[in-house]
């Protein structure tokens, strides 16, 4: 077939990426066909069903020939579902400011392609999706600032934010974080805000793991200061174990956004099936489901965190503990020679070697580190996995390349 009409096609197309998570899921699989059995730290895929309440509501949907096209921008019965569930946390919302989506990746190709070919500033790391996907898509420009780790843990300096803002349109926000797990404090995600209302700057808030969190930490959502210039992206992926199940939902106190976002769906998906946003309706508004299903997510997740914990924090003084989302992101940059040039290639290769799947952290913009998610292995995998890991950061320091 002949390829002369290829120079014709539109970069945002012809730029866009294809996961390296995937790319390192096909090799695992294909070392596990030759008889290996590697730990699965690469994937941020939970390895639960959705729970069975809400797979009922999808089967009774389906029962009642719910099977017509959705309304635009959401059914009725889905917007106030998500509306009394914000309700609850004491977020008063109008309908006309939610808009239903496939998920956090369609919120965030919308909200970014409604400031096609902004600048946009975002702390470094971040979920690699943005730089080879939603940005090539939305023709956007990505500025980063650096997360710092300090003796207080991970954080950023406010001068430096303060400074970059006044250089970009909009900043995009992730808490709890993915990939450090960190879960940005009350006073720094107000200090954010108020930091981009000073400097005309929009925010887009993308809070996908805002029920993955442990200690009973809490997450503050870039909801609750009310900004008419914030766009939230909220996804039922983690929280309902249903990233196969599409659907989320995108936030903004101005109605015209919505509106603006509903017709850009209509256009490009004509809508989220009806029996899936049926089957989230009830996910949301069946409070005593719903909690004991989030309770008993969350206790498996801060198991697999613990046994992690244990197994890691001897071989790293000064890991940082994830407070959120499933993810640790550890530096092992002293694993790699100086003169390694593919730092990348050479950690996973290395970990690979020894039975474990990470994810490189030049993916995430942050080369030298490594994501480890525990949202695919049981709690002895991940106790069996983070001992392999320690063990090949122990060997590999004490025989340097
Ligand atoms: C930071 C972040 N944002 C958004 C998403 C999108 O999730 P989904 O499109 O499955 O709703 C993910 C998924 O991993 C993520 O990690």
């Amino acid at each position: 077939m002949s390829g002369s009409f290829h120079p014709q096609f539109h970069r945002s197309f012809t730029e866009l990426g294809l996961s390296s998570i995937v790319a390192i899921s096909e090799e695992v699989r294909r070392l596990e066909g030759t008889g290996r059995s590697i730990v699965k730290f690469q994937r941020g895929d939970l390895n639960f069903a959705t729970p069975q309440y809400v797979r009922d509501a999808l089967v009774a949907s389906l029962g009642r020939g719910r099977t017509n096209y959705p309304k635009s921008g959401g059914e009725p019965n889905f917007i106030a579902a998500v509306q009394a569930y914000h309700a609850e946390e004491g977020v008063q919302l109008e309908k006309s400011q939610i808009v239903c989506v496939h998920g956090g990746q369609e919120g965030l190709q919308l909200a970014f392609g409604l400031f096609r070919g902004k600048k946009v500033l975002g702390f470094s790391p971040f979920w690699p999706c943005l730089t080879g996907n939603i940005f090539p898509y939305t023709e956007t420009e990505f500025h980063t600032l650096e997360l710092e780790e300090t003796s207080r843990g991970i954080t950023f300096d406010a001068n430096r934010l303060e400074d970059a803002l006044k250089k970009v349109d909009l900043f995009y926000f992730n808490s709890p974080h993915n990939p450090t797990g960190k879960v940005f404090t009350r006073d720094e995600t107000k200090l954010i805000d108020q930091l981009c209302r000073k400097h005309g700057v929009l925010i887009i808030s993308d809070e996908p793991y805002d029920q993955i969190l442990f200690d009973g930490v809490k997450h503050t959502s870039m909801l609750e200061f009310e900004n008419e210039t914030t766009i939230v992206v909220l996804t039922m992926s983690k929280s309902f174990a249903a990233t196969g199940l599409r659907a989320g939902y995108v936030i903004c106190r101005d109605p015209y956004v919505c509106d603006l976002f509903s017709r850009a769906d209509y256009s490009q998906t004509a809508g989220v099936a009806t029996p899936i946003q049926d089957a989230y309706a009830v996910a949301l508004t069946d409070q005593a489901n719903r909690d004991a299903w989030l309770t008993s997510l969350r206790a498996e997740l801060q198991q697999r965190r613990d046994l992690l914990w244990n197994e890691l924090s001897p071989a790293f003084p000064g890991l940082v503990k994830p407070q959120g989302a499933f993810y640790f992101f550890p530096n092992v940059r002293h694993l790699a020679a100086p003169q390694v040039n593919d730092v990348d290639s050479h950690l996973l290769k290395l970990f690979l070697d020894n039975d474990v799947a990470i994810i490189p952290g030049g993916t995430f913009g942050k080369e030298g580190y490594v994501r480890i998610s525990f949202a695919a292995t049981s709690a002895e995998q991940a106790r069996i996995g983070g001992q392999k890991f320690a063990e090949v950061v122990r060997s590999t320091v004490s025989d340097p390349v």
